[in-house]
């Protein structure tokens, strides 16, 4: 290589130094003095099905599986300087946690959709919602910077419980207070419809699965003129790798205008593709 060739590559890596680390300055978690507050079009990855390896994307958070990853990745995670937010089933009863024996018979409502060993919960009951702080505070202690509560949307399928758009709207509310107090931030999952000022100004992101995909994504537009991040998942291709062209027809939907999209296979492992 000759030297001025040599030196432009060493200046672009350099830039290229300074863009992936974004600006970012963490402060490490002991030391803040309220909950991290993410900004609109931010970068991230998502992979939960089975301890995080793949720590090579270039992203600024990685939303990861909060019982399945160890504390130590998510030290590492922070040693390069991204976020963390921590996923968890907060609505549904899975029979493989840890904690699964916890849970009454009777909080227990209907199957989710064709999952096995999957069946909704009464979140209105205190012992759940117990259960719930109880897996903050695991959270907590592993140093996520937030948390991703799944199926929040028990409103929109068959629960065999009972529960409505107003149960959620409770239960959302009780989620957001406590990972709050517990000094982390906290997205909406789906849960489209239940979307209004007050849920934006009260969570401080939203994660969503297929809005391009069924033409909804206009629910969540709120959070981009808030400057919210909206973590878009779309799903091109089921369990293969999204091609040039399927990306292409994902991302320039404008209805995306702002959202941070991720191209990823069902399985949400470590296959990645952004907008
Ligand atoms: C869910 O829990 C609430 C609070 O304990 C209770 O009032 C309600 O009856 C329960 N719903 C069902 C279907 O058991």
């Amino acid at each position: 290589m000759a030297p001025i060739t040599f030196f432009i590559a060493v200046l672009a890596s350099m830039a290229m130094l300074l863009e992936s680390t974004n600006g970012l300055s963490i402060p490490s978690f002991n030391k803040r003095a309220t909950w991290w507050k993410p900004t609109a079009g931010m970068t991230w990855q998502i992979e939960i099905s089975h301890e995080l390896k793949d720590m090579s994307v270039d992203a600024s958070a990685y939303d990861i599986d909060m019982f399945d990853t160890p504390a130590t990745i998510i030290n590492t995670l922070h040693s390069q300087r991204r976020y963390v937010i921590c996923y968890f089933s907060a609505g549904t009863w899975e029979n493989w946690r840890t904690d699964a024996n916890s849970f009454a018979a009777a909080d227990k409502g209907h199957k989710v959709g064709s999952w096995v060993g999957e069946l909704w919960l009464n979140t209105s009951s205190p012992s759940v919602r117990n259960i719930m702080l109880k897996r903050l505070d695991l959270a907590k202690s592993k140093h996520c910077d937030a948390v991703d509560p799944d199926n929040t949307d028990a409103y929109d399928n068959t629960n065999g419980l009972g529960l409505t758009q107003q149960d959620s709207i409770d239960f959302v509310t009780f989620l957001a207070n406590a990972a709050h107090a517990r000094g982390m931030a906290v997205g909406l999952k789906n849960s489209g419809s239940i979307v209004s000022d007050r849920i934006v100004s009260l969570v401080d992101f939203a994660v969503n699965e297929q809005c391009v995909h069924y033409k909804e994504c206009q629910h969540w537009t709120p959070f981009i003129s808030a400057n919210k991040p909206v973590l878009n998942i779309e799903y091109p291709s089921a369990g293969s790798a999204t091609t040039q062209t399927t990306k292409a027809k994902y991302c320039n939907n404008p209805a995306r205008a702002g959202f941070s999209t991720v191209l990823k296979k069902m399985s949400l492992d470590d296959w990645y593709m952004r907008c």
